[in-house]
């Protein structure tokens, strides 16, 4: 039998991590923040000094860079990189990186190893229903609208909410007119919006389209 599969995505800000992590929790299974790969590999470049446009040193990072990962940390290369992969800097380059088709490989074939020696989990980030497990359990698109985006960010990490807006809205930009595997919302997917529901409520939303469709199958 296939693992069951739960593909979270949907643009920076609309709560992926939050709910990926409590719908995780409330499943007894495990978590995959596959944009916390992305900021990995992103870390990893800017630490060497390269820059994050160049695609052959970057696939070359990829390539080669070893990850710890869990729920709640991510080592690069043995040193504990958590903070570090959410720095403005790390911000503005990771959507050079994830353009990068050789890095979105490397990344892709890592996130479906790391379904098969975990026996599943909720997966987040842009393309798991899309590309990476396009046969998964369940795919949630989450949306919220921009400035409630821009508030979480600010809530999170400090700084000027309409600052934040902007560079939300070029990620997003970059993001999904990108060539490789943009974001996109599949027509399988069911779209939540986040902005006005408590966490606990679009968990449990999601909770009953999973109990839904384990039941058709
Ligand atoms: O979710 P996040 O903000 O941590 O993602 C960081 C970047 O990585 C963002 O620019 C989108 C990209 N990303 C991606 O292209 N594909 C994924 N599966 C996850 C993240």
């Amino acid at each position: 039998m296939a693992p069951l599969v739960v593909a979270i995505d949907g643009p920076a800000g609309a709560g992926k991590s939050t709910i990926a992590k409590a719908l995780a929790t409330a499943l007894n299974i495990e978590y995959l923040d596959t944009g916390a790969m992305y900021r990995g590999v992103t870390y990893e470049v800017l630490r060497r000094g390269l820059e994050a446009t160049d695609v052959d040193a970057v696939a070359r990072v990829a390539r080669e860079v070893k990850f710890e990962q869990s729920a709640t940390s991510l080592h690069v290369n043995g040193v504990d990189a958590t903070t570090a992969i959410r720095t403005p800097a790390v911000d503005a380059a990771v959507s050079h990186v994830a353009a990068n088709s050789a890095v979105r490989s490397e990344l892709r074939e890592r996130q479906r190893e790391w379904i098969v020696s975990h026996g599943g989990g909720v997966v987040e980030g842009r393309d798991i229903g899309s590309v990476v497990f396009p046969d998964a359990t369940l795919k949630v698109y989450l949306v919220a609208s921009p400035m409630v985006r821009a508030q979480r960010r600010v809530a999170q990490h400090g700084g000027d909410v309409n600052e934040i807006a902007r560079a939300i809205a070029e990620r997003d930009e970059r993001d999904s007119t990108r060539d490789d595997s943009p974001l996109r919302q599949m027509p399988d997917a069911v779209v939540v919006d986040t902005s006005e529901r408590s966490i606990g409520a679009v968990v449990e939303h999601i909770r009953e389209l999973l109990n839904e469709k384990t039941e058709e199958s």
